[in-house]
């Protein structure tokens, strides 16, 4: 099989083991790597790739088909379209960028120059959310009422000081932007578009510019609605983190964050326990509820997604994250922020 060549560009906190899960993706062979600051050349060394500076040179020297940018939010437009004016397909990390406007002139660029837009919105590759999406989407909770969400941690002190301190500057920072947006993904892929949202945010807990919690009441364009509670200040396990185990650096439990409701049936996330009332004379709340589990087999979303990205580059499937997909959950992720901001509902 022959294999796709891809750069990595930005060896940090993701691109680094997002180069190691590369090697071992079978579709891909990951060329090199470009990053701004040498000490991460060990990760290169390590690795039997060829290292860059510079991404300029990079994509100029190597004969590439798709680059992985994961770089720092404001860089994700600039880079992307430079790389998209060699002809190279992109997977962006997510957010596509910092704003509506710089997506509209990556996803420009891309049209333009013929080539795809992946954004790094792996839970979509999680088989838990696959088939999250094939039970609400397939009818099987009947016609969804709503969804509630809760995402409550605690991130340590060390999460917001030093170099990492523009998590708490409202340019790019705050866990809307960074966390909420994977919620607000995994809604949309789920349960459909959104077109409404209200926020009351507080940062009464840490006192940064950015908020530490929010109460978030959304509707979907199919009459549908749902609240999502945040918080990253509490001891918490009840998160997509505290009970998926899907992020290897953080502990995790056997909860449930998510609770879809439709008409004939709720189901529990995570723990993926489907609820309804099974004898039809007996329905109500004086039954007892029957219990149906699924079993799902667990793959890595991040290998499933990369393995994707390959086979887009080769033609062989349609982009599961599209930039149009990236774009319009920033776009309800940034409503959300300015619903907070401005005590306002905001119609999308
Ligand atoms: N999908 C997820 O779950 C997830 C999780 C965390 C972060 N992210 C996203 O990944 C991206 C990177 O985040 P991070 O936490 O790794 O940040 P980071 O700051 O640790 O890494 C960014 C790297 O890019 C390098 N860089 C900057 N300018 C460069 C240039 N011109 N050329 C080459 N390298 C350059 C920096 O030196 C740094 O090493 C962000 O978009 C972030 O939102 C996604």
């Amino acid at each position: 099989m022959e294999k796709v060549r891809i750069g990595l560009i930005g060896l940090g906190l993701m691109g680094t083991p997002h180069a190691r899960i590369l090697k071992k993706v079978e579709e891909c062979d990951l060329v090199a790597a470009a990053e701004v600051d040498e000490k991460q050349k060990k990760v290169a060394e390590e690795l039997g790739i060829k290292f860059y500076k510079n991404y300029e040179e990079m994509i100029e020297k190597e004969t590439l088909q798709g680059v992985i940018l994961a770089l720092p939010n404001h860089l994700h437009a600039p880079i992307g379209i430079a790389c998209a004016k060699r002809g190279l397909h992109l997977f962006v990390e997510k957010p596509i960028a910092p704003s509506v406007a710089e997506a509209d002139r990556l996803i420009a660029a891309a049209k333009e120059n013929k080539v795809q837009i992946l954004v790094g919105h792996q839970r979509r590759f999680s088989s838990l959310v696959e088939k999250a999406r094939e039970i609400v989407t397939g009818g099987q909770l009947g016609r969804l009422v709503g969804v509630t969400i809760t995402w409550a941690l605690l991130k340590p002190g060390s999460y917001y000081e030093g170099p990492l301190s523009w998590r708490k500057e409202q340019k790019g920072g705050g866990p809307i932007l960074i966390n909420l947006i994977h919620e607000i993904d995994n809604l949309r892929y789920i349960c459909g578009e959104i077109d409404e949202v209200y926020a009351q945010v507080s940062n009464r807990i840490r006192n940064f510019p950015v908020e530490d919690t929010a109460s978030i009441t959304l509707r979907f364009k199919s009459g549908a609605i749902g609240t999502v509670f945040l918080t990253d200040c509490s001891p918490s396990l009840t998160s997509w983190e505290g009970t998926t185990g899907e992020n290897p650096l953080l502990y995790s439990d056997f909860g449930n964050c998510y609770n879809f409701f439709g008409t004939d049936a709720s189901l529990l996330f995570p723990q993926m326990k489907r609820r309804y009332y099974a004898d039809p004379t007996k329905v109500g709340w004086n039954y007892p509820i029957t219990e149906q589990g699924y079993k799902i087999p667990r793959e890595d979303p991040y290998i499933k997604e990369f393995s994707h990205f390959c086979r887009v580059i080769q033609g062989k499937e349609i982009p599961r994250t599209s930039g149009e997909d990236g774009r319009r959950t920033l776009e309800v992720t940034l409503a959300i922020k300015r619903s907070g901001e401005t005590g306002q509902p905001i119609r999308l």
